[in-house]
């Protein structure tokens, strides 16, 4: 089909129900190579369980999902991460008795597809990056959560995913670590998309071009950050955001 060219990743009519609850609502979205998007909405509007939906941890309720325009709403996860898309959970999920190190190097080996001694120099980089290369001979079982959540984000970044998902990776850092991710994600931008999931307004607006806004399973906002940030609707809708990185909510 020249000249018409697929978005990289496009959902439509994506629903999740668990039982009566629509955790996702008929949601569509179209993102493109270079795509940056920050996603928000208030707990339970249903951003975690669109991000694995994408990634395949969920199968859909409805809908369907097309990668470079191939259908791959029935694709379980390894097969999703080969064909590259790749998702940091908000609840860590790594094998607590391989080293932090051997959990890197699954993904580069499965999911970059890249030989031992390519994906043994990649993953050096990646776990320097985030800050873990100290603990590259430890248990992943022996790591505080935010080394965790921290291995979950290098494991998605192993597998050099052209669609990187991110769920809450920088809760609970520090400022400066908050600062450091970001230059990590600015790093990864280009060639990929990259939909961050994050109640750190600061870390978004930094990194995103696009805001999505999520609410009772349903999308609600889709566009340039700014535009959608200064849209008086939003405040009524997602009264989580606070610009003030210190408030409590
Ligand atoms: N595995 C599950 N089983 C049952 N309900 C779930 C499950 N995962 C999420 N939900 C429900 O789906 C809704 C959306 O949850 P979630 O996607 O985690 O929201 P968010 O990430 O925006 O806080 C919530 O009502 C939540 O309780
Ligand atoms: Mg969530």
């Amino acid at each position: 089909m020249a000249g018409v060219a697929a978005p990289l990743l496009q959902a439509r009519g994506l629903t999740k129900n668990f039982g009566a609850i629509a955790a996702t609502d008929a949601v569509d979205l179209d993102l493109n190579s270079g795509d940056s998007v920050g996603l928000i909405g208030p707990n339970g509007a249903g951003k975690s369980t669109l991000l694995a939906l994408l990634a395949g941890d969920h199968r859909p309720s409805a809908g369907a999902l097309t990668l470079d325009g191939t259908d791959i709403t029935r694709l379980p996860v390894h097969a999703r991460v080969r064909s590259g898309v790749a998702r940091a959970a908000q609840i860590p999920q790594s094998f607590d008795r391989l080293t932090v190190r051997e959990n890197a190097l699954l993904p580069a080996l499965f999911g970059a597809g890249l030989g031992r001694s390519e994906a043994e120099g990649w993953i050096a980089e990646v776990l320097a990056l985030v800050g873990l290369t100290e603990r590259a001979g430890m248990l992943a079982g022996a790591l505080g959560l935010l080394d965790r959540k921290r291995l979950e984000l290098a494991k998605a970044v192993a597998a050099r995913p052209r669609v990187l998902l991110l769920d809450e990776i920088a809760a609970g850092l520090t400022e400066p670590e908050i600062e450091a991710i970001m230059e990590l994600v600015l790093s990864l931008r280009e060639g990929r998309a990259i939909v961050w999931v994050e109640h750190i307004p600061f870390a978004l607006r930094g990194t995103c071009d696009r805001l999505m806004v999520m609410d009772k399973g349903a999308k609600t906002h889709d566009g340039a950050f700014a535009e959608v940030w200064e849209n008086p609707e939003l405040q009524s809708i997602y009264m989580g955001v606070s610009d003030d990185h210190s408030a409590s909510h």
